[in-house]
């Protein structure tokens, strides 16, 4: 017997199930994407277009709905290349933690997540092995 444990498993296990429904995706940002050129290419630069876009001005619920409103997960700016690859979008979305990969954002499931064909640790330099979706410019594949 040890019920202190399988409750903390079980508190554990609820709350990976919350991170992850997460990333079923959010709606709303579909409304926001707009296609740009290129992407803001460091941290001051990527600051003041998240400014500009001003991602906390847009009535959402996704965070909220999905029991994440809570610091680490808001609707905010990224800038990322598409799950085609063949497009650089600006959108507002929820963040993630990335891990060992760049991050792309697939249009259609409205999610942030892994660029698979983006391994970090190929890169020069390497982007970090985890990092918050919405400073992807600290890994550069992210986007062109
Ligand atoms: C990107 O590729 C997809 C799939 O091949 C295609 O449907 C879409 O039109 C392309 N978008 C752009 C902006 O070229």
């Amino acid at each position: 017997m040890n019920r202190p444990r399988n409750l903390i498993t079980l508190v554990n296990l609820l709350l990976f199930y919350a991170e992850v429904s997460a990333f079923t995706g959010c709606q709303k940002s579909i409304l926001t994407v707009r296609h740009v050129a290129s992407c803001p290419k460091d941290e001051v630069s990527w600051k003041a277009a998240a400014i500009k876009m001003n991602c906390d001005s847009i009535t959402q619920n996704c965070a909220m709905s999905l029991g994440l409103s809570t610091p680490n997960h808001r609707f905010q700016y990224h800038c990322l290349v598409n799950s085609d690859k063949n497009a650089t979008v600006e959108v507002c979305a929820l963040n993630r933690f990335i891990f060992g990969f760049c991050a792309e954002f697939d249009i259609n499931a409205a999610v942030v997540q892994e660029n698979y064909d983006a391994d970090c640790k190929t890169h020069n330099p390497p982007c970090p092995e985890f990092y918050d979706s919405a400073e992807a410019y600290k890994c550069k594949k992210s986007y062109f």
